[in-house]
């Protein structure tokens, strides 16, 4: 059946073929034989809201002859095998349609979801594959007059309305309301996180080979979402060979800072990163409410002799264990905000003019269902003001004290290498380094991705190479 064919044709059509072989039970209701490529029949219930039987003039009551019949059902099968999302059979329950697939699974798809969800070219656009219908105009007592299943797998239905929609067999099967479908979703959203202590080294991938071979890509998209840190080795000696690798992926995520920042030793520092001072572990642009996403630290030269060491914990672990062993202190992280701010004037041309950021959340950032979403640490920009009462002070500051103690305890010090670009998950993830001399030709480059741009990366990549 061609799918550009209107829907009422399309009903049309269907019901002279389908409800051919329509006939009364023996309770008086009707039912007919899905014409489909299965051993077992298919029996189909077509009942109101009610639970009522629809009435009898509802059904074509055109009989054809056992060979016509035969002959037509041969056809169809040619024509439209089923295959595992075919609907094979629907049922009104309830507020919902019941449907089972040929795989076997079933779902309830309820009413409003359905017509809220009409594909046709009046409430949605495939274009803009977005919805053109409102919200508003949405009528929650929307019920179906009429459910068709279609040789072609999929089913239409027929509104108290008058309005017409069909929804392919493999349509309703990817969002099928059971866990298998709801969990597909769910990592095509985002990949597990897999918290990692101090014994954990990071998968390692090669710069030019990521920008090469997509198969590379996506298994650093992988290890990004899984653990919040990898290392990329023989990146290029050039200031922007992390923006460049994060234009290969996505957009570089800008700060006030330009689209990357050298970490240098510099006269008149606007940021503590650009002394000798050791840094304690922390993400960067904490004073962003939208904080960047991931942070890629390349390291052009390093420094010789002692210090200049980085250290890298995962946040995310190091909330878990704090949650664990002290409940209480976590729940003050996850319901306490701190403010962490900016303010300054640029060093560098690229740098914008003057800057003044305030931004407010907690240490520990939970969703809707108690996980960690994001953590903010870092001791330069943590503001001193504190919106607490003052005899809450000193709680808070032994829960602060006591997640940062568990992070030190599970970091991993390296020394990273010239051509070595670390990148981790930066709103999980903490880095810092061990201070060294201020006559030190060390430069990192600091540059920054967003997650919704590397996901969206990742998504593509998986459909591009055929991976779930
Ligand atoms: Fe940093
Ligand atoms: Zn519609």
């Amino acid at each position: 059946m061609s799918s550009i064919q209107r829907p009422a044709q399309l009903l049309k059509t269907v019901s002279s073929r389908v409800l051919a072989s329509t006939a009364p039970t023996a309770d008086g209701k009707m039912s007919h034989q899905r014409v489909v490529h299965t051993t077992r029949p298919q029996v189909s219930y077509f009942t109101k809201v009610t639970g009522q039987p629809y009435p009898q003039s509802w059904f074509t009551t055109r009989r054809l002859s056992l060979a016509a019949q035969t002959l037509q059902q041969v056809l169809t099968a040619k024509q439209h095998p089923v295959v595992a999302t075919s609907v094979l059979h629907s049922q009104d329950v309830n507020d919902a349609i019941r449907v089972e697939f040929a795989d076997g699974s079933t779902s309830d798809l309820s009413h409003l979801w359905l017509r809220d969800n009409c594909q046709c070219e009046k409430c949605y656009s495939k274009s803009a594959q977005g919805r053109i219908s409102l919200l508003k105009n949405l009528d929650l007592n929307t019920h179906p007059i009429h459910v068709q299943e279609v040789p072609n797998g999929s089913i239409t239905v027929e509104w108290n309305d008058g309005h017409i929609s069909e929804f392919s067999g493999e349509w309703l099967h990817q969002r099928a309301f059971n866990p298998t479908s709801r969990q597909k979703r769910r990592s095509q959203y985002a990949l597990k996180k897999v918290p990692w202590g101090g014994d954990f080294r990071p998968k390692q991938f090669d710069y030019y080979n990521m920008l090469k071979d997509n198969q590379q890509l996506l298994d650093w998209h992988l290890a990004m979402e899984r653990d919040g840190f990898t290392l990329i080795r023989n990146a290029p000696d050039k200031d922007v060979a992390g923006p460049e690798l994060i234009e290969h992926i996505a957009v570089v995520k800008q700060s006030h800072y330009g689209p990357h920042s050298p970490v240098v030793v510099r006269a008149d520092a606007n940021n503590i990163a650009w002394t000798n001072s050791e840094l304690g572990l922390h993400n960067d642009l904490a004073q962003y409410e939208y904080m960047a996403g991931i942070i890629f630290i390349h390291c052009k030269h390093q420094h010789v002799g002692s210090g200049g060491e980085s250290l890298v914990s995962d946040g995310l672990y190091a909330a878990e264990e704090l949650r664990r062993h002290h409940p209480e202190a976590f729940k003050l992280l996850t319901t306490t905000d701190n403010y962490y701010w900016d303010k300054g004037v640029a060093n560098l041309p690229w740098e914008q003019d003057e800057f003044f950021k305030i931004a407010r959340m907690p240490v520990i950032k939970l969703d809707n269902n108690q996980e960690v979403i994001q953590v903010a640490v870092n001791n330069a920009v943590r503001d001193s003001y504190l919106d607490l009462p003052a005899h809450k002070v000193k709680q808070f500051y032994e829960a602060m004290k006591m997640y940062n103690d568990i992070l030190y305890e599970n970091a991993i010090t390296f020394k990273m290498a010239e051509g070595d670009i670390i990148v981790l998950d930066n709103i999980r993830c903490l880095h810092g380094r061990l201070g060294y001399e201020a006559h030190s030709t060390r430069h990192l480059e600091s540059s920054y991705l967003d997650w919704d741009e590397a996901r969206c990366r990742r998504r593509r990549l998986q459909e591009k190479l055929g991976v779930e």
